[in-house]
């Protein structure tokens, strides 16, 4: 039973019988190529039960089968989304897409799984996850959980614990920014940093000094300046790079690794470089509208134009788009998000007369896979293979899901999609599948177009048309001490062993 694209947007479900009523639980993938992060070869891929089975150059298979043909095609991992934001209740109203609609967009585009930032209901991490929980009920793909953190007490401490030791979750958030609500200061920072560590999560940061945004935005408003150029106004690159850097000192100190979500400017990205040449362990994920989009936007003189654009940090100067590309391409950035923090007009036009009030976000979560393709591999900065590691691999690697998800591998969950690099693609906001009445990507076009999405070893998607049913997503529980955990201890071995006996010194006579 097919929910098209029109039935969607109107907010209609499809009816529960899409699920009993899936045709075969056995599929052949003939003749594509199979890629992995490191390795590619063409071949046919059979699938039973929602795994992947087997991978070999030719496999014959019965009539009850069902066989799709991926000669000519590229055959890989579903897109795993590690930053994305549905139902998301901020800035005084919430998101647009929710578990369904937002996850039939991603997987209209290729994304099979993403990771949700779960946040704390008044503080409380277990009631945050509860509600959560009951929000994710209706999902219709995999997902997984972060956590945000967003004060400090014993009773957060232990809820951190029971989140990673019975909740399946291995990261948590800290915002630097958003003052007055979700922002935390240094001393928190630190206790997180180091509970993150003795748990054996993974310690996040949105890196913004909030205090001086605050200062910033100020300024804007007493200057006059009201309008959506007064957010990239207020919080100019200095800021992420200053938080950034913070970040990552703090996280030096503590000696735990750190994961720095939507890094938006060369100037953090740049801090990021400094540390892991260093050799710290330091994750920098890019989203698409920062490698794609630039700040001119903002100076749009229709206001819901421009509000659209409006997501923090902000999208910035043209150039900022291509260096987080290069650095994308030569492993000082490791994967790709997008931040996907759906508002429609209405709710950005809460901010006309004030920047302030705009909600922040964009969309991406049914865009990015289209647009890392073709930004990206069309124009020849990375191979295909990277394309499979930045969307997807990496991913799931330091979430420590890997190989279950990321890979195609006999035994790996049977999440994969078929692109076409002869076909093209286009984004409107009349064809895509989000609730958004807008798109950041209107009227983009490219090469590459991902024509089937197989999910938990179904067809999803084909033919332009999805087929997917609430409730049939599952909750990814993932574990601690991912690979970036390896040896942690002996750093921390190293380190006391190089601090000098302390210095005896003689009583003053005296
Ligand atoms: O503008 C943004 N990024 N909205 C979502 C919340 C966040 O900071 O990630
Ligand atoms: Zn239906
Ligand atoms: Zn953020
Ligand atoms: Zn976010």
């Amino acid at each position: 039973i097919a929910l098209s694209s029109s039935i969607s947007q109107s907010n209609q479900f499809c009816d529960a019988e899409a699920g009993a009523g899936a045709p075969s639980s056995k599929l052949l993938i003939k003749g594509g190529t199979v890629v992995n992060a490191h390795h590619q070869q063409v071949a046919d891929v059979y699938i039973e039960d929602g795994i992947i089975v087997a991978i070999k150059p030719t496999i014959t298979v019965g009539d009850e089968v069902t066989v799709i043909d991926a000669t000519g095609k590229f055959v890989m991992p579903g897109g795993i989304d590690p930053h994305t934001h549905l139902e998301f209740e901020f800035m005084d109203t919430v998101t647009v897409d929710d578990f369904f609609s937002g996850q039939a967009a991603a997987l209209a585009g290729g994304t099979t799984m993403h990771i949700d930032f779960v946040i704390p209901h008044k503080g409380s991490l277990t009631a945050g996850f509860e509600a959560y929980e009951m929000k994710a009920k209706k999902s219709c793909m995999d997902y997984g959980f972060h956590m945000a953190v967003t004060k400090w007490d014993e009773t957060v401490s232990r809820e951190m614990e029971i989140m990673v030791k019975e909740k399946g979750i291995n990261s948590f958030k800290f915002f630097m920014a958003y003052k007055g609500a979700l922002m935390i200061n240094d001393e928190l920072l630190l206790e997180g940093f180091k509970k993150c560590k003795s748990l054996g999560a993974l310690a996040m940061v949105h890196a913004e000094n909030g205090d001086a945004v605050d200062e910033g935005q100020k300024k804007m408003i007493e200057l006059g300046i009201t309008g959506p150029e007064g957010h990239a106004l207020s919080r100019p690159a200095v800021l992420e790079a200053e938080a950034t850097a913070r970040a990552i000192r703090l996280a030096d100190f503590v000696n735990t690794p750190l994961y720095v979500v939507h890094v938006m400017s060369i100037d953090a990205m740049e801090e990021i470089a400094r540390a892991r040449k260093s050799g710290q362990r330091v994750i920098g994920e890019p989203v698409a509208s920062g490698l794609v989009l630039d700040e001119s936007w903002l100076w749009h003189p229709d206001f819901e134009t421009a509000a659209k654009y409006v997501m923090s940090p902000p999208i910035r100067k043209r150039g900022h788009d291509k260096a987080l590309q290069a650095a994308l391409s030569t492993g000082i950035l490791q994967l790709v998000g997008t931040d996907h923090c759906a508002f429609n007009s209405t709710q950005k036009a809460l901010g006309i007369d004030d920047f302030r009030k705009i909600p922040n976000g964009v969309n991406g979560i049914e865009e990015r896979m289209h647009v890392v393709w073709d930004t990206m591999v069309e124009s020849g900065q990375i191979s295909v293979k990277d394309y499979v590691r930045l969307t997807s691999t990496e991913c799931a690697r330091i979430f420590n899901i890997y190989p279950r998800k990321g890979a195609i591998l006999p035994g790996s969950d049977a999440d994969i999609i078929i692109l076409n690099p002869n076909s093209s693609f286009e984004i409107t906001a009349k064809s895509h599948h989000s609730r958004l009445d807008t798109n950041v990507y209107e009227g983009r076009r490219g090469k590459g177009k991902i024509e089937v999405t197989i999910a938990g070893g179904r067809v999803v998607w084909e033919n332009n048309e999805l087929k997917v049913a609430p409730g049939t997503g599952r909750y990814i529980k993932m574990s601690p001490f991912s690979y970036l955990f390896d040896g942690i201890e002996k750093r921390d071995d190293f380190y006391l062993k190089s601090l000098q006996a302390p210095v005896k010194r003689a009583k003053s006579s005296s």
